[in-house]
């Protein structure tokens, strides 16, 4: 039976959830217009150079094929700032698996069997794909949104250095991919001068405005439609190639065009998390407190893009300490072009950061959790600004509390069962509060029901409940009657799904188009409502952080406890336990199952999930889920997440912070933590597989 109640905060189950299992929703790739056409696009066999000739003869005898498609013949588009869009535009390769070609035909089959019949020559060049710290083109990027660049505070060197307690620390992750369940795929239809694009994207309303400026076309002349997505956790954060190519097939053939990336090719176009080499030095006095904190970040960016994961902004958040150096360098490679993932920056980050402060703690002989409320601080440590609330303490003494903390005995390799040693490890947590312009609309009918129109994105998360639960909030009115549309660039323009900022983009619209609508109502009240209904509309400006005296950030608390298996080296997570402090939290359903959710991708990051540069090749290894090893249900144990509600003024009109992404960031590190309390043994490369165990 659906749960539904009024209130903000109520466990209210998704409104697509029947839609989703019994397969009545639909997806990018299960639209089919008539007289569509499929493609399936060519990538590059070389890591570097530029291509000298291609023969699509054979492919183009092929019963089905439709045409064939490249630089020397598909249409110029407009240049813009995501320059991984620019395919089909010139015959340099920038790195392997770089689309070179796009074929189309009448059929799946006879498109994939003509993209494997097209003969490419290329001029090869020497390729660098291997990320080294001091790699001589390493340089330090411009620090456009205080998340990159270097931030100096103090003397950090010089204090590190006189510290009376120092740890010196090397942390590497490696590339990491989002591979989300639905690849990427769209299906493009141009009609009487408009295209219609049915796109798996996290935010249509960009996708729209890029696709208008690539084909020089009024916006209002182009739709996206993202209605349901299978995952994105970053990948899908910006437009992708597939659907530039879908659109120019569509205008090149007249046909409707359907394009779904085949799987083993998203390893190279669609984003992964850049591998990061971090130095971690922390100077301490003898008690523990922070003196110095100076966090290294090198990352990998492309030659197509510039890309950088931000690593050290956190510590510019976390502890206390008078002195603090963070400084990211990327070294440009010839490798495909980096993007989000999950917690891009923080999650890679804080698995170096909290593994340091753990090395603080066994170095001390300090408790973790004691050694972290040491160094909890009431101003952001870089801005000097005070937190618009900041319960990082409240986490993990209520962490610490469920977990059963008290009983564990520091020593290590204290717990055996067998050859298994049981260990546990804590911590912290945090990401950033933030929120974008947005637009929607709220009307009221005869009928006693209400409209919400605003083009948010579900990437999975239960965007239509969360918004209908906070227009009824708004409008005072019984949730059922709330229908909310979303997914369509047809309605009032809206942020992406990502930075954890959805929810707070939106619902600040819907908020306020639905206050202005309740005000309108309560004006004319007792008059009968025409049948087209009453309406009001919002834009919302967002947060800018530049403008607010607060340093707005959400913070948590992660408990892991683990088995390590001395035999075999496999490592367990047996526990995992989270305590979120994040604003008001307005659905507790969906909010639960975002955090557990980051928490078991968390988990893969801290044990399975890795992908390999292949030096020779340019080449990502693993590219299929047979490789590339998310965690399995019987990798997962129970998972609990809770949460202190904080009443934050300082946010949006429904007091909440992000949910989405917090719930990954520190759950690498306490479960590395946890490892080295079991077992004695202190790993500084992720994933914790057995051969990195014995
Ligand atoms: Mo998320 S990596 O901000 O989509």
């Amino acid at each position: 039976m659906q749960h539904t109640s009024n209130a903000l905060g109520a466990p209210n189950e998704r409104r697509e959830g029947p839609d989703k299992v019994t397969g009545a929703a639909r997806y990018a790739a299960e639209h089919t217009p008539a007289g569509c056409a499929y493609a399936w696009p060519v990538p590059a066999t070389v890591a570097r150079g530029e291509i000298t000739a291609i023969d699509d003869s054979a492919a183009l005898a092929l019963p089905g094929v439709i045409d064939v498609l490249s630089h020397l013949n598909a249409p110029r588009l407009v240049e813009q700032d995501d320059a991984t869009l620019a395919v089909l535009q010139d015959a340099r390769v920038p790195h392997r698996g770089w689309y070179v070609a796009l074929v189309v035909a009448e059929t799946l089959e006879a498109a994939r069997e003509g993209a494997a019949a097209v003969r490419v020559d290329y001029v090869v060049e020497p390729h660098d794909v291997t990320l080294r710290a001091d790699h001589a083109d390493a340089y330090v990027p411009e620090d456009t949104d205080g998340t990159s660049g270097e931030h100096v505070r103090g003397d950090a060197d010089g204090a590190f250095d006189s510290a009376p307690v120092r740890v010196d620390a090397v942390y590497r992750v490696p590339p990491l991919h989002n591979h989300p369940m639905e690849p990427h795929a769209a299906t493009a239809r141009w009609h009487d001068g408009r295209l219609t694009v049915y796109d798996s994207s996290q935010g249509a309303t960009t996708v729209r405005e890029v696709l208008a400026g690539m084909f020089a076309l009024p916006k209002e002349r182009i739709t996206v439609i993202s209605e349901h997505v299978g995952g994105g956790f970053g990948c899908k954060g910006t437009p992708r190639p597939h659907v530039v190519l879908a659109s120019i097939a569509a205008r090149v053939t007249g046909r409707p065009v359907k394009l779904s990336l085949p799987r083993r090719e998203l390893a190279a176009v669609v984003g992964h998390r850049s591998p990061t080499v971090q130095r971690v030095r922390l100077g301490a006095e003898k008690d523990g407190t922070l003196i110095s904190v100076i966090h290294e970040v090198t990352s990998q960016t492309s030659r197509v893009k510039e890309f950088v994961e931000t690593a050290a902004a956190a510590t510019r958040v976390m502890y206390g300490s008078p002195h603090g150096r963070t400084t990211h360098r990327v070294v440009p490679l010839d490798v495909p072009t980096p993007s989000w993932m999950r917690a891009p920056g923080e999650a890679p980050g804080m698995y170096a950061l909290e593994s340091a402060m753990d090395e603080l703690a066994v170095h001390l002989d300090i408790d973790p959790v004691e050694l972290r409320l040491r160094n909890d601080t009431a101003k952001e440590p870089d801005s000097s600004k005070p937190f618009s609330s900041r319960h990082l303490a409240e986490c993990l003494r209520e962490g610490a509390r469920l977990f059963g903390w008290s009983e564990r005995d520091p020593r290590t390799r204290s717990r055996a069962e067998g050859p298994v040693l049981v260990g546990s490890g804590v911590a912290s947590a945090t990401y950033p509060a933030l929120a974008s312009p947005s637009r929607a609309s709220a009307h009221a009918y005869p009928d006693g029901s209400y409209a919400v129109r605003v083009n948010a994105t579900d990437i999975g998360t239960g965007a239509r409940t969360v918004l209908a639960q906070v227009a009824a909030d708004a409008l005072g009115v019984p949730v059922e009657r709330v229908r909310v549309a979303i997914g369509s660039s047809d309605l009032p323009d809206a942020p992406l799904a990502g930075g954890s900022s959805g929810t707070a983009s939106w619902g600040w619209a819907v908020h306020e188009a639905c206050t202005r609508l309740a005000k309108r109502l309560s004006e004319q009240q007792g008059q009968q409502l025409p049948p087209e209904g009453v309406g009001a509309t919002a834009d919302t400006a967002g947060t800018a952080d530049a403008e607010s005296e607060y340093a707005r950030h959400a913070f948590g608390a992660h408990f892991a406890e683990v088995g390590v298996d001395m035999v075999t080296g496999e490592v367990r997570v047996r526990r995992l336990l989270g305590v979120y402090a994040a604003g008001h939290i307005l659905n507790a359903r969906t909010a639960r199952s975002q955090f557990i959710g980051a928490m078991t991708m968390g988990l893969g990051m801290a044990l399975t999930e890795s992908s390999t540069m292949d030096a020779a090749f340019g080449d990502f290894a693993e590219r299929d889920l047979a490789a590339y090893h998310v965690p399995a249900h019987a990798d997962v144990p129970a998972i609990e997440a809770h949460w202190i509600d904080e009443d934050d003024p300082h946010l949006n009109p429904m007091g909440s912070k992000g949910i989405g992404e917090i719930g990954i960031v520190g759950t690498a590190a306490a479960i590395g933590n946890a490892l080295r309390h079991a077992t004695g043994v202190r790993l500084r490369e992720l994933p914790l597989t057995p051969d990195r165990v014995l």
